[in-house]
């Protein structure tokens, strides 16, 4: 069977980093409040005129470069963002000729907000699985300090901007869970749950860009239970156990929900990778930008067993098991 197998990872940070108290200069909140609740000490903004684009591409070009691979190979990119250069044509369409590739080939957007990355995944998977992409670019990058209410002190303090990207690469593989590769992906939403977390706008409603709106404790108690199922859901459809797994690399949302969630599955610390001190939640960027760092560091290594969950507005779950 074809496998999507990852052959590189890439990232990027705008250079502005935004300590909490850079923050508590503009709104009543503390370093010491953020890191307690959140887990968070700085996290990157992008400048003015840095678009999303610009971010997704520095990632896909790191990603093409550890893959060894250049522009002219990739057959498909899938870009998850809510943050968008436009309303539409689709950000990965200015991504496919910034990077230079061959015209031609399919490049979309996708909406899932924090999910983002894991649906992008999916879809990418899915096209490679039916053999109608070999080499697929999926990217998952945000500018949400464009969205962010800064007279908001409950939300504002949660999110910074970045990008993440990987390679995958059609390869026959035997089936087996010991494949190399994408071995399931798992995708869930519940549109009821849409008020606790969204933008209050767009150009179907308001014709403005709006911003972020969250109700934080209903969505932190949604994230451990829906996050802890659907990490369960994964495992189980591969007749895996936790104990199987190498790496968790979880959505970067907050710490407590990270730690909550591997509790409860009984996953120790020492397996979960964590970046949401440097970064905060950067949305579809986080598990791409996670796994980039720890692919870089040399903490997961070829062969390693990872699996990967994020949960967001919508609401929007999913996991997806991979060996590197
Ligand atoms: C947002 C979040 C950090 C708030 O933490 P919490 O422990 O639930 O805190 P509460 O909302 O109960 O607020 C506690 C107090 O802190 C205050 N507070 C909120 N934000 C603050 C800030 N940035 N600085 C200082 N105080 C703050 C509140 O006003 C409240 O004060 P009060 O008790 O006087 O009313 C937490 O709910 C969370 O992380 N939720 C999940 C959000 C998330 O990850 N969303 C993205 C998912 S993709």
């Amino acid at each position: 069977m074809l496998r999507s197998v990852l052959a590189g990872c890439g990232a990027y940070l705008p250079a502005n980093k935004v300590t909490n108290d850079d923050l508590a200069k503009r709104v009543a909140t503390s370093d010491e409040w953020i890191r307690e609740r959140t887990g968070i000490h700085c996290r990157h903004f992008a400048e003015e005129g840095e678009m999303t684009s610009d971010l997704a591409t520095a990632a896909a070009r790191a990603a093409l470069e550890d893959a060894g691979l250049d522009a002219e190979a990739v057959d498909l990119i899938v870009l998850a963002t809510a943050t968008p250069d436009n309303t539409f044509p689709a950000t990965a369409t200015k991504v496919q000729v910034k990077l230079g590739c061959r015209p031609g080939f399919p490049a979309f957007d996708l909406q899932a907000v924090c999910s983002g990355f894991l649906y992008a995944l999916t879809v990418a998977d899915n096209f490679v699985k039916a053999g109608q992409a070999k080499c697929a670019l999926v990217i998952g990058a945000e500018t949400f300090s464009r969205i962010l209410d800064f007279e908001d002190r409950t939300t504002c303090v949660l999110f910074g901007d970045g990008a993440g990207a990987v390679l995958l690469r059609a390869e026959e593989g035997t089936g087996a869970t010991t494949d190399k590769g994408v071995l399931s992906t798992h995708l869930h939403a519940d549109g009821r749950q849409h008020d606790l977390l969204y933008v209050d706008g767009g150009p179907s409603s308001t014709q403005t860009t709006g911003l972020l709106r969250m109700h934080g404790r209903e969505v932190f108690r949604h994230a451990v239970v829906n996050l802890h199922d659907v990490v369960l859901e994964a495992l189980d459809a591969n007749g895996l156990t936790a104990a199987d797994l190498d790496w968790v690399v979880p959505h970067q949302a907050n710490k407590r929900i990270i730690d909550g969630t591997a509790k409860k599955l009984g996953i120790s610390p020492e397996k979960i990778i964590t970046t949401i001190s440097e970064h905060a939640n950067t949305s579809a960027a986080s598990v791409p930008l996670a796994l980039s760092v720890a692919r870089a560091d040399g903490r997961i290594k070829s062969g390693d067993l990872i699996l990967l969950e994020a949960m967001g507005g919508g609401f929007t779950w999913g996991s997806a098991l991979v060996r590197v």
